[in-house]
């Protein structure tokens, strides 16, 4: 199995990290990987926000809390009540994805650039998650301030975001793949 195949295969998602910040130019590698994922009619649609300051992180979480809180739903609420909720699960890097919303293909070209940068996190022994939780915040009056103080362009909408950070706990084995989700016609 060459390089590229076992980092693909082992890539897990990671939910502990160290406290200690990742190289720039790590961080640099991760974001040339997600540029370099293949977009629609190269629209190149994808916008990064990088966020490592800890109060912005902090002020992301805060909102994520409140709105999980308000949200009308159990899972959310009970997850927002926990003590140590961290929706970025404490990563010292939070990479969020934006796309254009003219372009057609806006969400396809951000989740591809996301995971391109997931495999590229790996592949140099960075830990890495998807977070999709902005989802729900990015609807809501708080969320829309926080995208406003966070400078993403007007016309941009969430894609998907990714915590990035030097892993603090053991690899997690993959769950066992489904069956019969693979139909080859020769
Ligand atoms: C679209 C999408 C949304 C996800 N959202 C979250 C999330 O909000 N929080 C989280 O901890 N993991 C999230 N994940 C990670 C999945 O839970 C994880 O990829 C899945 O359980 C398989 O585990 P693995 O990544 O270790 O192979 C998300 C993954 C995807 C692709």
């Amino acid at each position: 199995m060459n390089e590229t195949i076992k980092i693909i295969l082992n890539r897990r998602s990671i939910r502990k990290y160290k406290n200690e910040q990742i190289k720039d130019e790590e961080l640099q590698m991760i974001l040339e990987a997600g540029k370099y994922a293949p977009c629609g009619l190269n629209q190149q649609s994808t916008y990064f926000t990088v966020v490592q300051n800890e109060k912005m992180l902090k002020k992301i979480n805060d909102v994520c809390k409140q709105v999980y809180l308000s949200s009308g739903i159990k899972v959310f609420e009970d997850r927002a009540k926990a003590d140590n909720f961290c929706v970025y699960h404490g990563a010292p890097t939070f990479v969020i994805a934006c796309g254009e919303k003219e372009v057609a293909a806006y969400l396809n070209n951000g989740s591809v650039a996301l995971e391109n940068m997931l495999i590229a996190a790996e592949s140099i022994g960075i830990g890495s998650c998807w977070i999709h939780a902005l989802t729900m915040i990015f609807q809501t009056e708080e969320g829309q301030t926080l995208k406003n103080e966070l400078g993403i362009p007007d016309n941009h909408v969430f894609v998907g975001a990714a915590a990035f950070g030097y892993k603090d706990m053991p690899q997690p084995s993959p769950a066992p793949r489904k069956e019969g989700t693979v139909n080859i016609i020769r």
